[in-house]
């Protein structure tokens, strides 16, 4: 579902997780409202193709890697719109997973999140709006996943934060439920169907989101100027199972 009426015309958004899933459906909403979308991915060869097959500008870069980080937004211009979408599916328990792995849920979503802040600095134009990605974990974490459920609650935190400390520039968290993108073949690989499967039955709409859906909220807080320090959840009720 792609809306055209140009209300991000000729606005440089930058999607930092924007090759794949929920990012590359933001980046080609905006694109279809106008913008000049440059998107951020890990893989340069994905990342590189994406961008080509939609007329994005592209950069590639580990952003939990502050130096990485610095070099490869060193000469990008003025950004209006900037959605820290970026991160991995961080599962494993506090007793048994590798302390190092555990890091990335916070690498990924907090220290990332900052590095490209601090490299971007005064290219966040005064009126910009940052939109930053926790997910139900946040309010529904399960056994194994509680790390990413504390990285979850800490991106809504720092937003929060972050919406005092930039103001004027608009800070907000989209929050999504299970999301058909394909970070769940990448986490659960042949798992996948029956996650889902198991997901629809439990869910009161009896259906997981699609990554449009989550797009849309993303343009929600691009566009609504008074929205500021606020968390969406776009998760069909999965936060009342
Ligand atoms: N899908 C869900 O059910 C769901 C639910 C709740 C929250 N979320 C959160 O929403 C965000 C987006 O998820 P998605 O489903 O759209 O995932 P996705 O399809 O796997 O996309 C993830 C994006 O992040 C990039 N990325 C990952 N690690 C990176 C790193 N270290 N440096 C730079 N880029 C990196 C990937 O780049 P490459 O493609 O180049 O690797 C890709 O562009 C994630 O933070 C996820 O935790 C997702």
């Amino acid at each position: 579902m792609i809306r055209t009426n140009g209300i991000l015309k000729d606005k440089h958004v930058m999607i930092v997780g924007g090759s794949s899933g929920i990012g590359l459906a933001t980046a080609k909403q905006a694109k279809a409202e106008g913008a000049i979308v440059t998107i951020v991915g890990f893989n340069p060869d994905q990342t590189e193709r994406i961008a080509k097959e939609n007329e994005f500008e592209w950069r590639a870069a580990d952003i939990t890697k502050q130096e990485t980080i610095k070099v490869a937004l060193s000469d990008v211009r003025q950004v209006d719109h900037l959605v820290l979408l970026a991160g991995t599916f961080v599962a494993g328990t506090v007793l048994e997973a590798d302390i190092d792995y555990l890091h990335k849920a916070f690498d990924e979503r907090i220290w990332g999140a900052l590095y490209i802040i601090r490299s971007l600095d005064e290219m966040l134009s005064q009126d910009a709006s940052i939109t930053f990605t926790s997910g139900v974990l946040a309010d529904r974490p399960g056994p194994g996943t509680a790390i990413l459920a504390a990285a979850s609650s800490a991106v809504e935190s720092l937003a929060r934060g972050l919406a005092l400390e930039l103001a004027p520039r608009r800070v907000n968290t989209v929050s999504p439920g299970t999301t058909d993108s394909p970070l769940l073949s990448k986490s659960l690989g042949s798992g996948r169907e029956a996650f889902i499967n198991s997901m629809k039955e439990k869910l009161p709409l009896k259906r997981v989101a699609t990554t449009d859906q989550v797009a849309l909220a993303i343009l929600f807080f691009m566009t609504n100027e008074i929205m500021t320090g606020e968390t969406v959840h776009v998760d069909g009720g999965q936060r009342l199972i």
